[in-house]
This record gives C-alpha cells, sequence and structure tokens, in this order.
C-alpha cells in the first residue's frame, strides 16, 4: 500500500507522514530530503547548481538510502543536519527543477518502495512519483503559520519574518518549474492544518484510511 502526501513548503508534511508510517508499522520516505542531499554534495563538490548536467551527474553517481530511523545516508554517509542548511535551502528548488535530477531521483524513490508499504511525501508523490497511490493527501497551511512552525522547529522565533519571505519564494520555484510541479492531485483529500495540532491531522489520515 503507498500512502502519498503532498504540499508546500513547510505544511507539516514530514510530521504527519512520519507519525502516520509509524502508527501503520510502515516505511517513511522523506522524497524532500533526497533532493536536499543532492544539492548539498553539489555545493560540497563546487558545482554550479544551475548546471544541469552537473547537478544531474551527481544524482546518478550518488547513492541515497535510508537508515531504520528513517534518516538519510549519502553513500552510507549520514546526511543531517548538513542537508537542513541555510545554503541548501537557498540552492535546493533550483537543483531539484533540472529533469536529469529528478529522473535519477524518482527512480530511486520507486525503487525503495518496491515491494513494501510506505508512507511517502513531497511535492510530486501524489502525481508523478506514485500516481497509483491508494490513499493521496494535499496538505496546506497558511504562509504566515508555515513561516512560525519552521522558525519554531529551528530554535529561532526571530526569524520568521525571514521564513515568509524564503517559503514563498521556494514554493513560487516548486509550482512554476516545468518539470513535475507542485500541484494537487484531483483525487487528493485537501487538509487545512492551519489551527490545527498534529495529532489532530494524523488522526483524521488515518481515520480517512479506514485505520
Ligand atoms: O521540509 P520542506 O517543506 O522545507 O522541504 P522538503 O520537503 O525537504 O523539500 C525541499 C525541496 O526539495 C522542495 O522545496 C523542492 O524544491 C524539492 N522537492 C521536490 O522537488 N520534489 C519532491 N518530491 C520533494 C521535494
Amino acid at each position: 500500500m503507498i500512502i502519498a502526501i503532498d504540499g508546500p513548503a513547510a505544511s507539516g508534511k514530514s510530521t504527519v507522514a512520519q507519525r502516520v508510517a509509524a502508527a501503520l508499522g510502515v516505511r517513511f520516505l522523506d522524497t524532500g530530503s533526497m533532493y536536499r542531499a543532492v544539492t548539498w554534495r553539489v555545493q560540497v563538490r563546487d558545482l554550479d547548481v544551475s548546471d544541469e548536467d552537473a547537478c544531474g551527474a551527481v544524482a546518478e553517481g550518488l547513492e541515497l538510502t535510508f537508515d531504520a530511523a528513517g534518516r538519510i545516508q549519502l553513500d552510507g554517509e549520514p546526511g543531517e543536519p548538513h542537508i537542513r542548511s541555510a545554503e541548501v535551502n537557498r540552492d535546493v528548488s533550483v537543483v531539484a527543477a533540472h529533469p536529469r535530477v529528478r529522473r535519477a531521483v524518482v527512480a530511486m524513490q520507486r525503487a525503495i518502495a518496491r515491494g513494501y508499504s510506505v508512507v511517502a511525501e513531497g511535492r510530486d508523490t501524489t502525481t508523478i512519483v506514485f500516481p497509483e497511490a491508494e490513499h493521496k493527501f494535499f496538505l496546506i497551511a497558511s504562509p504566515l503559520e508555515r513561516a512560525r512552525r519552521r522558525a519554531e522547529q529551528e530554535g529561532a522565533p526571530e526569524r520568521t519574518a525571514q521564513y515568509v519571505r524564503d517559503l514563498a519564494r521556494r514554493d513560487e520555484l516548486d509550482s512554476t518549474r516545468a518539470d513535475s510541479p507542485l500541484r494537487e492531485a484531483e483525487d487528493a483529500m485537501r487538509i487545512d492544518t492551519d489551527g490545527r495540532t498534529v495529532d489532530e491531522v494524523v488522526t483524521q489520515v488515518l481515520e480517512h484510511i479506514g485505520r
């Protein structure tokens, strides 16, 4: 069984998907962490993030796996916390827009899910990666609420205004790119998480899938 959850930056997808996967006892697939990992590797190698072939070659040559706790590994080395840096936040949507990068990363996502039940989350898991998913959700929240959550996560509430701008920029890039833009699947259930606790959203998802 595949459960796919998409939505804009910091809409609560990761937390909800992780909790739903734990409740069901199945794998959790954080697809965004894979684009972050490619971006980090491109930066470490000092390559140009706007060079599709350079970024594509990095993605094709990188083995991305997840440890038992669901944390990403690059050729066996932990990606956290590097993949959450301000530099990666700045460049990830540019790297993720390259079709050659997406082809390599989507192939790895499908290989990871093959033969397993998974809860996948990202921007295109309901539309492109797993269009046949049994259950699809699209999470939304207001820009201010999303920025507040991200700032809180980072332990830096004073950065809320900056996050409003950062998230808006990333949403714009993710929604307007030609290959696999962020969009709401017609058969996805939309959940507005504004003013709702993680528990409430997780309960709604589990009820909807009949668990
Ligand atoms: O956690 P947050 O919402 O900040 O972002 P993320 O899920 O870690 O994704 C980081 C970036 O990767 C997004 O802004 C997209 O540019 C890209 N991404 C994508 O293109 N397709 C996906 N399925 C997931 C992420």
